[in-house]
């Protein structure tokens, strides 16, 4: 067939309704644990009911006499992994227990009842050792990591902080704290583990990356990582906690091998309160100094929070304090607590998210004690190029974003001064706070192959957890290949497939699309010269890298935004409302409106829920979240939730890659609770540093 050479309209920049939507109102979409195995049975976990100690005796006859059980497997009778570099892996390997929830035994059996039951049945006697679980600023119990996740440096340090604090015009110390949160996507993390006749094995995952299971379970069973499948094609929401490999997985596979039969998990909500990551608990010391103008002369954001005993997640909390303000004198640390508390993991915008909220509290605090309107203030203080490095930026769209926000928000009309506007017994004040987050590029490789009539298929390792990657690839390729949208077929969400990074950093649309966009080239450019656009009989195909971002060396690459809010806050009760939240960012091009407003409308919901509802209560005398459900584990539902707009500035890139998209998956959720906390200021003249900002804090 002669490829077509009309003109075809770009597909990138339409607002274009996901391509998977219609499977997923009508049921269609198959998520990981709704696949039908033959002969499938059902796992229910026993969880340990102490912080700290060793289980020294366990009855597991009970359970083992209940009809319908298959097997009940603990350290006593579990397949023995390698070794693992992550501990939290090492599931049922020995007698120790690490944190309340771990797992210590499964019960398998031909129903999910039935499995529950059995588990039930399990009784167990410990030997408990002292445990701690209270993260404190007590230095006697903090010590560095040598990074900082991903890979940043654990503390850095310019100038002279002390004596540019000393002796600033105006300056401000404050400590904010955040508690432990919960990524509580609305599919639970699940997984279907089938054993195949070789000695391999096929996994349906709820993942925000197919292949980072692969490898990991790999290790763990010590296969060859060809013999690992793993497909996770619809996933129902991660924000951080599907991106990485969780002890869940390597259990259901060990149960499906002890079983002989295949084996479906799903972990409960309370379950995953202990297994599936959560947000560290924050203490955040932050000191700025400025000149009588508000120009900073010296920053500090000294860091304090949790990791686990058996697995080291050091947040990045002060990162996005290193690139946002200049400041000749500026100093960040990070110090963690080793306490006997499950593993923490990434939450969306980890770092960014908890720094932000005391970094942009600050500044509000600052333009307080300056006289400054914060707008202004901060302004005034965005850095002509990387204040650590040195390196200018690729683009900086944070003036643009504060200036348009302020336009559309009515800002002119706020009233400096705090508790001046009052309806009725409403005190009403706006809130805003600055926005960023790093542009992240991984490793990504795909597979493009025409038939001879003309139809494309996209193969790539992608994974789509309800952002939109489905549709945002499908308009890529198509422009890539200069064919109509019809014409290609995206395949993504399966191992089996060209090998792409995790979906996770914001970093997916970037990459994916880059190694799309490569092989999508090859394959145009082959078959314009060697074919002179007929297509050969059997087809053709190429593949592509990308993901790797030659300009990453030389620029300082961030998306910007700004967040403003309006907070109503009852005189006599202290009930808070937000009735209106604006968003405008900087994030390059943005490739379809629709699923990209969808992203930041979501993020900033998830803010609004950070900063008034959200917080785990660890229980000190067991080590448990007290919380840990919907019913006590609030979190932001419709009527919580006022007009939330969303914007974005155009902005070119010529830098951050072929598309010229900076990533917009987590950048929504930064700084809108620091947004809500400052606009509960300047309603209320109560300046909350505690997250979450319930009534209780708001009555005097
Ligand atoms: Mo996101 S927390 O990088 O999955």
């Amino acid at each position: 067939m002669k490829m077509q050479q009309q003109h075809i309209r770009r597909a990138i920049g339409m607002p274009l309704d996901r391509v998977d939507g219609r499977q997923k109102v009508t049921g269609s979409a198959t998520y990981a644990y709704e696949y039908q195995v033959e002969r499938g049975t059902y796992a229910f976990p026993v969880q340990s009911t102490i912080a700290r100690g060793r289980v020294v005796e366990m009855d597991t006859s009970a359970a083992q006499a209940l009809p319908g059980v298959v097997a009940v497997i603990s350290y006593q009778n579990a397949p023995r992994l390698a070794h693992l570099d992550d501990a939290d892996l090492a599931v049922l390997q020995s007698d120790a227990v690490a944190y309340y929830g771990q797992f210590i035994a499964v019960a398998v059996a031909e129903t999910s009842e039935i499995a529950r039951q059995a588990a039930g049945l399990v009784t167990v006697r410990y030997e408990e050792q002292p445990h701690d679980v209270t993260l404190r600023a007590d230095p006697g119990v903090l010590y560095a990591p040598e990074t900082v996740s991903p890979d940043y440096a654990t503390d850095t340090e310019k100038g002279d902080v002390e004596t540019a604090l000393a002796s600033a015009a105006v300056s401000i110390d404050h400590t904010y704290t955040t508690p432990t949160e919960y990524n509580n996507p609305l599919e639970p993390h699940t997984t279907v583990a089938s054993w195949n006749d070789d000695g391999g094995v096929t996994i349906y995952d709820a993942t925000q990356g197919a292949h980072s299971i692969r490898d990991d379970v790999s290790k763990a069973f010590g296969l060859p990582p060809e013999r690992v499948r793993v497909i996770a094609r619809y996933v129902g929401g991660g924000f951080g906690s599907k991106g990485s490999t969780h002890p869940h997985v390597i259990l259901t596979m060990m149960a499906a091998l002890v079983a002989q039969r295949p084996v479906k998990l799903a972990l409960t909500r309370q379950q995953m309160f202990a297994l599936a990551g959560y947000r560290t608990p924050t203490i955040q010391r932050v000191r700025l100094g400025a000149d009588g103008n508000g120009q900073l002369t010296a920053l500090a954001h000294d860091v304090v929070e949790q990791t686990s005993t058996i697995h080291e997640f050091a947040e990045q909390t002060a990162v996005a304090t290193r690139i946002m303000y200049a400041a000749p004198n500026r100093r960040t640390t990070h110090r963690l607590a080793r306490l006997d508390v499950p593993a923490n993991a990434w939450m969306r915008a980890p770092g960014e998210c908890p720094g932000m909220y005391a970094l942009e509290s600050a500044m509000d605090e600052l333009a307080v004690a300056c006289k400054l309107d914060p707008v202004e203030l901060r302004i005034r203080n965005i850095p002509t190029s990387d204040p650590e490095t040195g390196r200018p930026f690729s683009s900086h769209g944070l003036a643009a974003c504060l200036r348009e926000g302020a336009r559309r928000f009515g800002w002119q009309q706020r009233d400096p001064g705090p508790r001046k506007r009052q309806e009725g017994r409403w005190l009403v004040g706006m809130g805003v706070a600055s926005s960023t987050y790093p542009v992240y590029q991984f490793p990504a490789h795909a597979l493009v192959q025409v038939d001879r009539a003309g139809q494309y298929r996209v193969r790539i390792d992608a994974t789509d957890i309800g952002t939109g990657a489905w549709t945002v690839l499908t308009q890529i390729a198509a422009d890539a290949l200069e064919a109509p949208l019809d014409r290609v077929r995206l395949e993504i969400g399966d191992s089996s497939l060209p090998e792409a990074a995790v979906a996770g950093g914001s970093s997916g649309t970037a990459s994916w699309g880059s190694a799309i966009i490569a092989a999508a080239r090859k394959l145009r450019a082959r078959l314009h010269k060697q074919y002179h656009d007929v297509i050969p009989d059997e087809g053709l195909e190429a593949t592509g890298e990308g993901g790797t971002n030659p300009g990453e060396q030389q620029f300082s690459m961030h998306a910007f935004g700004a967040q403003f809010a309006e907070a109503r806050v009852h005189v006599d009760t202290g009930e808070v409302r937000i009735p209106r939240l604006l968003g405008v960012f900087a994030a390059g091009r943005i490739i379809n409106p629709k699923t990209a407003s969808s992203q930041l409308l979501g993020g900033m919901t998830m803010g609004l829920s950070m900063a008034l509802h959200e917080g785990g209560v660890r229980d000190p005398r067991f080590g448990d979240i007290a919380n840990h459900d919907f019913a006590s584990y609030h979190i932001a539902t419709n009527a919580d939730v006022g007009t939330v707009d969303v914007a974005w500035i155009n902005e070119e890139d010529q830098h951050i890659g072929p598309l010229g998209a900076k990533g917009i998956g987590e950048i929504g959720i930064v700084g809108t609770a620091a947004a809500i906390a400052n606009a509960i200021y300047h309603a209320t003249g109560i300046r909350v540093r505690d997250l979450p900002i319930t009534l209780d804090k708001l009555l005097r």
